[in-house]
Order: structure tokens, then C-alpha cells, then sequence
């Protein structure tokens, strides 16, 4: 239990710099030590991952709270060899989504609650953005409590928003049908290595008291930029050739360098033709 919260404690330090003060009685401190050392980690061990488990970790993810009930949220084991190929054939910027054992596309899904419509003989008459909304809501939900029990099955996954890069593709190689859409993939694996924790904002940028105040928040991104430099800098450098080589590199820096560049810019077209309306 020490053990637990002196985990914990250090996992928070690592994270954000000044850890939160623990408070003497914390039941679940070795569930919170865990995800508090939540690790991307984008290299496998060549082992498999069984077809069981990925279903038990399906299982447990849908457990998670759903919208109204509504159970919005789908998920697609990918385990055809000719399936994987097609979606890391789309995804050569992230090389883990072909050599992770297991991969999982997650879903949004709004087509049951239509048929549900149907069925029961009630117009659907709230076709507007929320429709759209609530199911990627419940698909991101599911998506975060499948990873979390992926890493306390001692596994580490990758989610992969790159696949809406390519979502018609994507959709055509899953057969989705209308009303279904795909929010992120995940590469599924036994880590390679132990990896390292990413530094998040600190807490008084993120967590708000009554009131939102984000009066500090250019004081913030500098600190962490710092803070950030020193114990986990960027290896790579995101188009100097089109921003140059500015020293030193930062997170705000390569933020402000992605979304300097267009991205994804047709995935409103993309979610249209799947049948919602975004008004
Ligand atoms: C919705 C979502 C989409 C993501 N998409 C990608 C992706 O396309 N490629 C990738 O390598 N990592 C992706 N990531 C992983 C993030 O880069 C990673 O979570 C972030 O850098 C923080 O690192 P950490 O998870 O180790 O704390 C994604 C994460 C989330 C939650």
C-alpha cells in the first residue's frame, strides 16, 4: 500500500511537475498508480496477443458509462492478415499500426439507434450535430477504458486518429455501413520496452476551482515547455524546412507547427456523406 502511493506519487511528479498532496486515506492506490503511469509505447515484443483476451478487453471497455444508455460505440478487431495490410497500407507514418500483434478500429455508431427508430415505429426527429456528437463521445469513452484495461493486462496500445485521414478508405476496407465512422485504431501489443511517461500542462492550467481562469495560461505553456525540455525533448523536429530551426524546440512550438499545416480538412465532407447532418 506505502509502495502504492509512493508509486503514485512519483507517477504525478513525473507527469506534471508538482504532484497533488495524497490524502491519508486512498483506497485504490495501486489502480490509480497504474493509470497515473499511463505509457504510449510504440514497439512490441514479438508475442501474439490472443484472440480471448482482446475480446475480455472489448468486454471490459463496453462496460464503460454510454450516453443515455444509447450504447453507441462498436468495435473492430481487425485479425485478417489482408485487412491489416489494407489499413497499414494508409497509415506509413505510423509504421506501429503494421508491427503491433493486434489492431482495433473504434467506432462510432448512430445507424443502431436509427434502426431502433424503425423498429419501434418513432420518427427520428433529432438529426443534428448532437447525433453525431454522442456517439463519437461514447466511441472515445470506450476507446480510453479499453486502453486502460489493456494496461492492466500488462499490454500498451496506440491510438491512431490518423485513420481519419483516410476514413473513406478505412470505411470501404471495414465495410462500415452509414451512421458508422471510425474515431481512432489502436495498435495492440506486449511493450518492447518500459518506455517513459509524457509530461502533461500543469494542473493549474487544466483544473479549474468554481470558475474557468486561464489568466496564467502563458506563464504555463512556458513553464512547461521547460519543464518538458528537460526530461523528455522532442527527438524530432516537425518541417523545419518549412518553419526553420528554431532553438530550442517546444511543445508549443511543434503544436502551433501542426496546426500551422492544413489536416484533415475533409472530414466534415467525410462525416456528411456518412449520413449526419452538422447543424
Ligand atoms: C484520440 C487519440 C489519437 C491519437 N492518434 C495518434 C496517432 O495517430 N499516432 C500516434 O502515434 N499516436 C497517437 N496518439 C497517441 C498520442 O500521441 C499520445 O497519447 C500523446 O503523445 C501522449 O503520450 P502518452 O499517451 O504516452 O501519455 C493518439 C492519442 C489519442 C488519445
Amino acid at each position: 500500500m506505502d509502495d502504492d502511493r509512493a508509486a503514485l506519487a512519483a507517477h504525478l511528479a513525473a507527469r506534471f511537475g508538482d504532484a497533488p498532496p495524497l490524502p491519508k486515506e486512498l483506497p485504490g492506490a495501486v489502480t490509480l498508480a497504474r493509470m497515473a503511469n499511463h505509457r504510449t509505447i510504440r514497439a512490441y515484443a514479438d508475442r501474439p496477443v490472443g484472440g480471448d483476451l482482446l475480446l475480455v478487453l472489448a468486454a471490459v471497455a463496453l462496460s464503460a458509462p454510454t450516453k443515455s444508455d444509447l450504447q453507441q460505440a462498436d468495435i473492430v478487431l481487425v485479425a485478417d492478415a489482408g485487412q491489416r495490410a489494407a489499413l497499414a497500407a494508409l497509415l506509413p507514418d505510423n509504421p506501429w499500426a503494421a508491427k503491433a500483434p493486434a489492431f482495433a478500429v473504434f467506432c462510432g455508431n448512430n445507424r443502431r439507434q436509427r434502426r431502433v427508430h424503425a423498429l419501434r415505429g418513432h420518427e427520428f426527429v433529432n438529426d443534428h450535430l448532437d447525433a453525431f456528437f454522442n456517439a463519437a463521445v461514447d466511441a472515445a469513452i470506450v476507446l480510453s477504458a479499453f486502453i486502460t484495461a489493456a494496461e492492466a493486462a500488462g499490454l500498451t496500445t496506440t491510438p491512431i486518429s490518423a485513420i481519419r485521414n483516410h476514413a473513406q478508405a478505412v470505411s470501404e476496407v471495414l465495410a462500415l455501413p452509414k451512421h458508422v465512422f471510425p474515431v481512432a485504431g489502436l495498435s495492440i501489443g506486449w511493450p518492447a520496452h518500459g518506455g517513459s511517461i509524457s509530461p502533461r500542462l500543469p494542473l493549474t492550467a487544466t483544473v479549474h476551482l468554481d470558475r474557468h481562469d486561464d489568466a496564467g495560461l502563458d506563464t504555463h505553456i512556458a513553464e512547461y515547455d521547460a519543464r518538458r525540455n528537460l526530461t523528455r525533448p522532442y527527438r524530432e523536429r516537425r518541417r523545419d524546412d518549412v518553419f526553420g530551426a528554431e532553438n530550442p524546440y517546444s511543445w508549443s512550438e511543434d503544436k502551433a507547427r501542426q496546426y500551422a499545416q492544413p489536416e484533415r480538412a475533409a472530414w466534415g465532407a467525410y462525416v456528411r456523406d456518412r449520413g449526419f447532418k452538422l447543424d
